[in-house]
């Protein structure tokens, strides 16, 4: 059983462009490696990706935070790679190194994808979703996510993670109308994959572009901005009242038209944001979330707590949602989890 909580929606307020105080506070890999009851669950279940096809394993390790800390949302345990793998790419995930995929980096490679084999591939990820429902109290939402096309592409094309995105910038440079119909086969995929995870009880969305910030202007709206305006139109025509925090890593000052032009309700800030441009380019237009550095949270005391106040000083007067600029390190010490969430909710 999870504690039950005392004010209901907190989330989905903030996200609809309400004060809340104090602010909701969910973090990125929220689930994952610093937790041992994680790395147990993660043992047993074998491989990481037969732990996200596992349902019950998955809403396991989903819940698992929300048992230790008041966090004001779940986030369900999948990952972004679970669109190519539905797409029938090969990924896999090797310990220690991270994905590895079958590159796809021609119209051959794309023609292989099978977008008609997609919708039972996801079928775990939406059981998942349905059992995660059941088990929490009424005012915590589990969010549902995808990647932005870019940033899964880069992988796909990649074939693993990558320092600069090389081989995917090239292709669109190269060769830009056929890696357009790679982005667009993932616009129909993940317009579809989200509205199933609504279906399934997702009540809030998040796009992660983690490698937006590898992209010069012209580029940053044909392969960030434009396709995430379609995802959104996409999923807002079939479910206008379920609020998108786009996250767009790294972009810089070009977070600015990201917010303008893509429609979504939110937008996530990674660490390099400066506060005073949160504040003033993008609350005055819509919340925002963000944005402590992972590593100030896994080194913990006065420093980090030092920040959190600046935080919550400059940002929590308007519509906010407390969270990491990326996603939590695996040798973050959950106690430092405990006290940051804490002081978050003014109870320290
Ligand atoms: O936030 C959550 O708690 C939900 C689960 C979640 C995971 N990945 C679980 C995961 C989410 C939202 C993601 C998103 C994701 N996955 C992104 C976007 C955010 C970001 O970090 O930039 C990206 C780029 C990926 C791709 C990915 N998955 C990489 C590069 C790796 C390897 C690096 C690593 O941390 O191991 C993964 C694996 C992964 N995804 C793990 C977890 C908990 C670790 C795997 C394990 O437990 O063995």
């Amino acid at each position: 059983m999870l504690r039950p909580h005392l004010s209901q929606d907190r989330l989905i307020s903030a996200l609809s462009g309400r004060t809340v105080d104090p602010p909701p506070i969910w973090l990125m890999r929220q689930a994952g490696r610093y937790l041992p009851e994680y790395r147990e669950v993660r043992a047993k279940a074998g491989s990481f990706l037969g732990l996200c096809l596992n349902p019950e394993l998955a809403a396991e390790v989903t819940l698992q935070p929300l048992r230790r800390f008041d966090l004001d949302a779940a986030i369900v345990f999948s990952d972004i790679l679970m669109v190519p793998y539905a797409l029938g790419q090969k990924v896999e995930f090797v310990e220690g190194e991270g994905p590895k995929l079958e590159p796809v980096r021609s119209a051959e490679g794309l023609a292989r994808l099978d977008r008609a084999a997609a919708e039972a591939r996801f079928a775990p990820v939406y059981e998942t979703l349905r059992l995660v429902v059941t088990e929490l109290p009424s005012g915590v939402p589990v969010i549902g996510f995808c990647g932005a096309p870019w940033t899964v592409a880069t992988y796909m094309v990649e074939g693993a993670g990558s320092k600069d995105q090389a081989q995917a910038r090239l292709w669109a440079y190269r060769d830009a109308a056929s890696f357009q119909s790679l982005i667009d086969l993932l616009v129909e995929t993940s317009v579809a994959y989200l509205l199933g995870q609504v279906k399934a009880g997702a009540r809030v969305l998040q796009i992660f572009d983690s490698w937006a910030g590898s992209l010069p202007e012209n580029e940053f709206a044909r392969w960030c901005s434009t396709p995430t305006r379609s995802i959104v139109a996409g999923v807002k025509a079939e479910a206008p009242d379920v609020p998108i925090i786009g996250f767009p890593r790294g972009a810089g000052a070009q977070a600015e038209t990201y917010a303008r032009e893509t429609g979504i309700d939110a937008i996530g800030c990674d660490t390099s944001m400066p506060l005073s441009f949160m504040r003033e380019t993008l609350q005055a237009r819509l919340p925002v979330q963000g944005n402590l550095d992972p590593l100030l949270l896994l080194a913990g005391g006065e420093p980090m707590e030092a920040r959190v106040t600046t935080i919550l000083n400059t940002l929590g007067g308007a519509p906010f949602v407390f969270n990491l600029g990326h996603g939590i390190l695996p040798d973050t010490p959950p106690e430092h989890v405990a006290r940051l969430v804490e002081l978050v909710k003014g109870k320290a």
